[in-house]
């Protein structure tokens, strides 16, 4: 399935590649999100240096540089897991829009929340992760997490936050679907996802496949998606689309 992806993909390298946009340069060194005393994710401490960029400086997200540690230079990954709470935010960001994202979902559903980064951290450089990100998938690589997973069966909805690379989901999220869609079984998963502007490419898909692969049955939701320089801008949408699923 992924493989059908390859064509597309490498169309789309070939044209990420060919500018780099000079002025989303990150100049602090970045940070995951915190976690607030109230056990909510802390959206001051989110580095997102492209987010609130006009589309022509975003140009498409080419360029965007993140701090090589999948936006987790300074604080541990994102973990807000309780007894008591029965929905699940897992998502990766290198550079921060789908974590801001992520936090913005948090806000208004309250879930635990577990952030997935890659054992071998993507670089800051946008071209070096784009090559990386197309070999993986065209080889069919996903890369190991480093991450320990709660047990999944406490939670009825898992929603699942990704960038789109390559037209379909970030890898590391691949890794995830691809590891746990057995404990999916049963239960109502929302996607929600940042993008340099093509939208969702073929990533619902790809979740569709992965869970007939494992015969697992899963609601699905509509998923939420953004574009990553404009997740300051998605409040209102972003509540109308909560406000319309089946939690
Ligand atoms: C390796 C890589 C591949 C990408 N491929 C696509 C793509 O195929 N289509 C698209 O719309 N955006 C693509 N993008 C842009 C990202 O989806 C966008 O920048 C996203 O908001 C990044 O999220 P993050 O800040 O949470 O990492 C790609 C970015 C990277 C780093």
């Amino acid at each position: 399935m992924r493989k059908s992806f390859i064509l597309l993909a490498s169309v789309l390298v070939l044209a990420a590649c060919s500018v780099q946009n000079e002025s989303q340069t990150n100049s602090s060194s970045s940070s995951s999100a915190s976690i607030l005393p109230s056990g909510k994710m802390d959206q001051s401490q989110i580095v997102a240096p492209q987010v609130g960029l006009s589309d022509e400086e975003w140009n498409n997200s080419r360029g965007t540089v993140s701090d090589g540690e999948d936006t987790n230079s300074e604080q541990e990954p994102t973990r807000i897991l309780s007894e008591d709470v029965d929905s699940l935010i897992v998502y990766f960001s290198r550079s921060g829009s789908t974590e801001l994202l992520a936090s913005k979902i948090q806000a208004l559903s309250g879930a635990d929340v577990v952030e997935l980064v890659a054992k071998e951290t993507y670089s800051s450089d946008y071209g070096e992760t784009v090559q990386r990100a197309n070999q993986e998938r065209n080889v069919e690589n996903t890369p190991e997490l480093d991450v320990e997973m709660p047990n999944l069966s406490q939670y009825q909805s898992i929603y699942i936050g990704y960038p789109i690379w390559g037209m379909t989901m970030a890898e590391p999220v691949a890794t995830f679907i691809e590891t746990y869609a057995k404990e999916l079984d049963g239960k109502t998963i929302i996607p929600f996802s940042t993008n340099g502007g093509y939208g969702l490419g073929s990533s619902i898909d790809y979740i569709e496949t992965v869970l007939a692969e494992n015969q697992v049955t899963a609601r699905i939701e509509p998923a939420f998606a953004v574009e990553g320089n404009k997740v300051d801008q998605a409040d209102s949408d972003l509540m109308t689309w909560y406000n319309n699923l089946n939690k």
